[in-house]
């Protein structure tokens, strides 16, 4: 009896360990072989098949943006699948407009390659490069914002980027957080970005620890919010940190443009969350083409006492304040509700929508 039981006792052993096997094979590694991703109808890549586009494009060098490392919360990723689409996700049809699903736009963080692929991406993130930095300096701005000077190391020759555009910084393993450039003065071996700290917030916590000498990496530089090269006047409209990215569109425009006007419109909740107000105190004394609007929510002794402040929020300042809104085109970055209602106040005083951009975070 034993003779008959112990080889079918190992024989069963081994057909359970050659299962589990094929098993793990299927998953990692046989299941797809290597798949072919071209990118743009130009350039083609072999990639491992299993690998997710986000990962396989940032292998060979194509940097997508991300604002939530790939967890498929962000939309920022979306890419135009032409080849190989496949179903979409219960989480890409709340993240992207049924028609651009139609016409085959995806989550790069969500498609797996399982077979050959073809995608378009807009020409220009094919420019966006990895740098690398040193902080250089970090300073409280207000209680809870921080501006942070970093040195570029490399590449050599350093960031060229449009005033009102971001850089995506690499705060974990696998993930980045957008951050707009602040610098007023334009360097290529310079930056400054303005971080306000989110409690328990990954990207905005690592941050705010960093201090001289710490090295960084980002990418960029990214986006469409920037300094149009129009006649038109310049409104800045900006939620706490979303100052930001104004103060290149705001310096970059005083100082190209001799005869276009730049009204800032800056909302904070108290005196104290308020920062660079003598900065623009300053800049309104010097530039008679420069209006600088600041709004706090709540005005408290010492606010009153420093300065005419509105009290309220910035689209009672705007409704207030603005003419020729037909003459004008609007740059606005801050809290989504602060941008909505804003939005509302510019097409009240006839900015035409299509000269509305916005950043909303
Ligand atoms: C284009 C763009 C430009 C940006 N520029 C800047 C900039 O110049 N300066 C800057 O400080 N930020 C900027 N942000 C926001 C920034 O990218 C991060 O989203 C922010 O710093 C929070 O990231 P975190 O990793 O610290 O928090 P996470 O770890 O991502 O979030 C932690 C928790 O906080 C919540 N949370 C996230 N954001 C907020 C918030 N604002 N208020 C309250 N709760 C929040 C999340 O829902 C989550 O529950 C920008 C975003 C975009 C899309
Ligand atoms: S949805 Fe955020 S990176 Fe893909």
């Amino acid at each position: 009896m034993t003779a008959f039981i112990v080889p079918l006792v190992v024989m069963n052993g081994f057909a359970v360990v050659i299962y589990a096997l094929i098993m793990v094979l299927k998953t990692y590694v046989a299941a797809y072989g290597n798949c072919s991703l071209v990118v743009n109808g130009s350039r083609t890549f072999t990639v491992m098949g299993g690998t997710y586009l986000n990962k396989a494009l940032f292998e060979n060098k194509i940097y997508l943006p991300s604002a939530c490392g790939g967890k498929g919360t962000c939309g920022f990723c979306k890419v135009r699948v032409t080849e190989g689409v496949s179903d979409p996700l219960p989480v890409e049809e709340i993240l992207i407009n049924y028609k651009d699903i139609r016409q085959g736009y995806r989550l790069s963080c969500q498609t797996k390659l399982r077979a050959g692929i073809s995608i378009e991406i807009p020409e220009e993130l094919l420019s966006i490069r990895e740098y690398k930095g040193v902080v250089k300096s970090s300073n409280n701005v207000t209680r809870d914002i921080k501006r942070i000077g970093i040195r570029i190391d490399e590449p050599k020759e350093g960031l060229d980027f449009k005033s009102g555009q971001y850089l995506m910084f690499k705060v974990g393993e696998d993930e980045t957080r957008a951050y707009s450039i602040a610098s007023t003065e334009r360097r290529a071996d310079e930056v400054q970005i303005e971080v306000k700290l989110i409690p328990n917030g990954l990207g905005s916590s690592y941050l705010h620890s960093l201090t001289e000498g710490d090295e960084l990496t980002f990418f960029g530089p990214y986006g469409q919010f920037y300094l149009r090269d129009t006649s038109h006047k310049v409104i800045c409209v900006a939620g706490g940190v979303g100052l930001a990215p104004m103060k290149p569109i705001i310096f970059e425009t005083l100082m190209k443009y001799p005869n276009r006007d730049v009204e800032l419109y800056y909302g904070v909740r108290t005196f104290e969350d308020l920062y660079d107000h003598d900065l623009f105190i300053r800049l309104q004394a010097n530039h008679p083409r420069f209006h600088y609007f600041p709004t706090l929510e709540q005005i408290g002794e010492s606010a009153a006492s420093a300065y005419p402040f509105t009290k309220g929020f910035v689209n009672k300042t705007l409704a207030e304040n603005l003419t020729d809104g037909d003459r004008s085109e609007a740059y606005l970055c801050g809290p989504p509700l602060m941008i909505n209602s804003s939005i509302q106040a510019l097409l009240a005083k006839d900015v035409p929508e299509i000269r509305i951009l916005y950043d909303k975070f």
